[in-house]
């Protein structure tokens, strides 16, 4: 006797099969299409930048979680000429206090945000903060912040991490 169960499991089975299949179909027509006009190499590189932005954004997260907040105090040395990490006092930067989780362009009594951070909008979450800080003219286009960036992924995640541990 086939009970009810095992029929659902074999019908779940038969369909998961065949989107993988229908999805495959899919993606091989995509590569044809374009080798047809010369250009599949170009797909391929596509996809895998795509697949490679994936496993960035796990790792990020598991980059985070493993940060050195100690080492973090020490790349904020960089920042110090122009950033505080007192609540409210400004420099030639906006304080950093709490800027983690913080509405992007909000330090309170700062008045000398550029336009294009004042229109960037949301919160600076930890990912922002890393695209920020890995080059900040490529985010902020005419930025005020004279700063070329932090290269290295583990010097902008420990900073990251030592920002967001102040203001526990
Ligand atoms: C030469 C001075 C200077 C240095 C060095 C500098 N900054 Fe800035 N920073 C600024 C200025 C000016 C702004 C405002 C930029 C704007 O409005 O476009 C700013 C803005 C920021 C903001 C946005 C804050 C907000 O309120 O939205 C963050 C985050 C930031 N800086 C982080 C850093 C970190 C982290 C470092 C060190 C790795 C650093 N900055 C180094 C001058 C500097």
């Amino acid at each position: 006797m086939i009970d009810t169960m095992t029929l659902t499991k074999a019908a779940a089975a038969l369909c998961g099969a065949f989107l993988v299949l229908l999805l495959g179909k899919w993606a091989a027509e995509g590569i044809y299409h374009k080798e047809a006009h010369g250009e599949a190499s170009y797909v391929i590189e596509l996809e895998e930048a795509g697949e490679q932005e994936e496993v960035a954004e796990v790792d990020f997260a598991e980059l985070m979680a493993a940060a050195d907040i100690g080492k973090g105090a020490k790349v904020f040395n960089k920042c110090k000429a122009c950033h505080t990490l007192v609540d409210g006092d400004n420099g030639a930067g906006p304080y950093l206090y709490g800027v983690v989780g913080r509405p992007v362009g909000s330090a309170s009594g700062y008045g000398s945000y550029s336009s294009d951070m004042s229109a960037l909008g949301g919160d600076w979450t930890q990912e922002r903060l890393d695209e920020f800080l890995t080059k900040p003219k490529a985010m902020v286009a005419n930025t005020g912040m004279s700063f070329s960036g932090l290269k290295k992924q583990s010097d902008r995640v420990n900073l990251i991490a030592y920002l967001d541990s102040l203001d526990d």
